[in-house]
This record gives structure tokens, C-alpha cells and sequence, in this order.
């Protein structure tokens, strides 16, 4: 029988709700919701109201309610959300992580036999045990540095069993893992070696095998392709973005990492988000502003490969939704620690406390479609994390090193 009983969690030292803030644009600490000694009420994992913890306490003081006392200083936050991450593969690519530091291209690697086909060919040879196990143990991972809700690429198979595969065990795992883990089909990471065809001919072959399983199975109701140099261009993915969306998935671009293109095709096709964006010019930065697609960016890939970090700052100020994923995998982002990142791009490119924390809450929740979670709010999933401390500025000041002591997915408690 699951717990039905209304409980009452707190005191903490501060919430910070992340309510009543704009969905895009720049933002000033001062604009962030504070409460201090506050409580969360909730019931059956959703919120029933934050507020001060003694008047909660006195204003549910009837039997049958549970009061969960936390007896340290605690900063609480929403569960983090990171939207976009490859973490459902094989093996290791130290040897082009040592290639870079030798001054070899991304590209160079690729073209040589390594990267992301080099993964492709020992996930493919990996059992279901041991990429299950694999995944398992990244989403405790996750779920312990305070990520309640995690996007899962596919695209380390590349045909259709293997697509199909790990699909599979994203979602089994979303099953038996409190996490909540959202898939995305990435069959359109790089036109595999194998296929006998040119990329139009791999990207109609997904279209039309691949795409209406996914669908009629439910393993996934996102697309994702990797438009750029090494990947498609954004000719080759349009059709199959109009394809994919017709069948009724949302759309994701991989867009602007080395080469631009990949921006207007999400702007045009009215994509969920575009994710990377370190080479984006003014133009783009425009017209992504004017849209409601989210601007993600991802300074674990510009820490992997040694490169200029997405313009976050003219992001915001042109008033794009700024969120920021982990980009988690073996080749260019293999570090996958997302607090870490966001303070280290938050230095750089001078982004306030607000508007990092909004860019892996309530923003990060937008690029996944989600409105029911990355604010502490009535209706809302009762996804919270607890930071040791007194004041949130700590959080960032530790550049990521403070982790959250305690993690509560929808309202159970796991760290
Ligand atoms: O987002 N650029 C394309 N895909 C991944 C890298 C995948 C890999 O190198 O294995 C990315 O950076
Ligand atoms: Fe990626």
C-alpha cells in the first residue's frame, strides 16, 4: 500500500521555491522566491503548499498527519533536471581524451576510428546485463548529486535491434529507479559505418523501420540528430525532423557545436530545444530569443573538448530560455557532474545565481516538456533536494563540491 499520509518536511534554514520567475531572459538574485525556517506539505509525492514550517505545522495539526524533522541547516531546491544526457552506453574513450591532449581534433579522432562509432561498436557487443547495470549506476549517480530527472539519449547502436535495445532498457530502468529518466531517440547521432546507403538513405530507413516502432512500442516520444560537421547537415535533417514530427515525436537538434545550421532548423521546425550552441552568432541568438525553443547549453562538452563555452550570457540577454545539460558521455563530455559545470560556465560567462540554478530547475523541465516539476509549488512533483548551509549563495560559491546531504523524489527520501 503506498503512503497516503500528509507529511510535513522541515524545518529548513531556506527554500528557494524557483516561483514566479520569468520563463526566459536574464535574472537578478533578488527576483528569487526565499523562505526562511520554511516546510514543505505534500502528499502521494505531489506538493500541497510550502510556507513557513510553524504555521504549517499548526495549520495541519490534525491526527494522521506525519511531521519529518530535519534538525540541520539546510538550503532546499527543487530536484535538478538534466536535459540532456547520452548515459546509456559502452566502454571508455580514454585513448581520445589523451589524442585531444595531444592536439587532435574531435573530428581528426572520429575520422581515425575513434569516437562515437568506437562506442557504437562495443555498445553494440555489450550485453543487456551489463549496459543495464551501467545505467543504474550513472542514474544513482545522478540521483545522489541531486538530479531527480534525467534525459537518456539513445544513438550508440545505430540500427535498428540496437536503437530498439536501448530504448528498452532506458526504460526499464525508468521502472525500477526512483529517477525519473525521459528517453530520446538519437538513431541520427552519425550515419553508421555499416549502412550501405548515403545519410538521406540512413535517415529514410529510420523514418520509415525505426520511428513507428519507437512509437507503437512507447519507448520514446523524442527525436534527436546530431546536425553538424561529422553528423548530418541540416538539409539531410529536415526532411526526417518533418518525418518524426508528423509520427508525433517532439523534436531536439544537437545544433551550432563546431558549424551553424542547426539553429534555424530547430527555430523553424518548432523544436523543444537546440542543444549545444558554442559557435552561434548574432543572427541565430535573434532568432532563437524570438522563439519558444530553449537554448541549452553545455559546458561539459566545452570541458571535454577543450573549447569556447555556448555565449550563455548574450543568451539571456537577448532573452533566449537558457537551460544546461551534463551532455554526459564517453567521448566529449565524460566528466557528467552537472553542478560542477554550471558553476564553472556560470563563472565565465558571469551568469547570477538565479539564473544558473533556473537553467538546471524550472528552464531545464521546459526543454523536456515538463510542467509539473523545477519549482516548489502546489500541484507540482514534490522533487527536493537539501544542501547543507544557511544561505543558497553557497551552493555555487563551492563551484559544485557541496553536494546535497539529502534527496527526496516525489516526497520519498533517498539520500
Ligand atoms: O553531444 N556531438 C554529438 N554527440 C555527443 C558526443 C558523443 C560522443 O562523442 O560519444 C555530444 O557532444
Ligand atoms: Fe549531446
Amino acid at each position: 500500500m503506498p503512503d497516503q499520509s500528509i507529511k510535513i518536511t522541515g524545518p529548513f534554514r531556506q527554500l528557494l521555491t524557483m516561483d514566479k520567475l520569468p520563463l526566459k531572459g536574464s535574472l537578478k538574485d533578488a527576483q528569487l522566491e526565499i523562505i526562511e525556517e520554511a516546510g514543505i506539505v505534500h502528499q502521494n509525492g505531489l506538493i500541497i503548499e510550502t510556507g513557513q514550517f510553524k504555521s504549517l505545522c499548526t495549520k495541519y495539526s490534525f491526527a494522521g498527519i506525519t511531521i519529518q524533522p530535519i534538525d540541520t541547516d539546510l538550503i532546499v531546491l527543487p530536484g535538478l533536471v538534466d536535459p540532456h544526457t547520452h548515459i546509456c552506453w559502452a566502454g571508455s574513450r580514454e585513448n581520445d581524451y589523451a589524442l585531444r591532449l595531444e592536439g587532435k581534433s574531435y573530428a581528426e579522432i572520429a575520422q581515425s576510428g575513434g569516437g562515437i562509432w568506437d562506442t557504437v561498436n562495443k555498445t553494440r557487443h555489450a550485453s543487456g546485463v551489463e549496459l543495464n547495470k551501467s545505467l543504474i549506476s550513472k542514474s544513482s549517480r545522478q540521483l545522489s548529486c541531486g538530479i531527480t530527472t534525467c534525459e537518456v539519449k539513445s544513438g550508440y547502436a545505430l540500427n535498428l535491434e540496437g536503437e530498439i535495445r536501448l530504448l528498452e532498457i532506458i526504460k526499464a530502468v525508468r521502472q525500477e529507479h526512483p529517477i525519473d529518466l525521459v528517453s530520446t531517440c538519437l538513431a541520427a547521432h552519425i550515419r553508421p559505418r555499416d549502412f550501405e546507403g548515403t545519410a538521406n538513405e540512413y535517415l529514410q530507413y529510420l523514418t520509415m523501420m525505426l520511428l513507428p516502432l519507437i512509437k507503437s512500442e512507447e519507448l520514446s516520444n523524442r527525436v534527436d540528430i546530431f546536425v553538424d560537421e561529422g553528423g548530418f547537415s541540416a538539409r539531410e535533417a529536415e526532411n526526417y525532423l518533418k518525418a518524426a514530427k508528423k509520427l508525433g515525436f517532439d523534436l531536439v537538434v544537437h545544433g551550432d557545436q563546431f558549424t551553424s545550421g542547426g539553429v534555424h532548423l530547430a527555430v523553424n521546425l518548432g523544436a523543444k530545444s537546440v542543444d549545444h550552441l558554442e559557435v552561434i552568432q548574432s543572427g541565430e541568438i535573434k532568432i532563437l530569443a524570438a522563439s519558444d525553443v530553449v537554448a541549452t547549453a553545455l559546458p561539459g562538452a566545452s570541458l571535454g573538448l577543450g573549447c569556447t563555452f555556448a555565449p550563455a550570457r548574450r543568451l539571456l540577454d537577448a532573452g533566449c530560455c537558457l537551460a544546461i545539460g551534463s551532455d554526459w558521455n564517453p567521448g566529449s563530455a565524460p566528466m557528467g557532474d552537472l553542478l560542477v559545470q554550471t558553476a564553472i560556465l556560470g563563472t565565465f560567462e558571469k551568469l547570477t545565481n538565479a539564473e544558473q540554478l533556473s537553467a538546471i530547475t524550472f528552464r531545464a523541465a521546459q526543454a523536456l516538456g515538463l510542467n509539473d516539476r523545477g519549482i516548489l509549488k502546489k500541484g507540482y512533483l514534490a522533487d527536493f533536494i537539501g544542501f547543507p548551509g544557511r544561505n543558497y549563495r553557497e551552493i555555487l560559491y563551492n563551484q559544485g563540491m557541496l553536494k546535497p546531504r539529502f534527496v527526496w523524489k516525489r516526497g520519498a527520501q533517498f539520500f
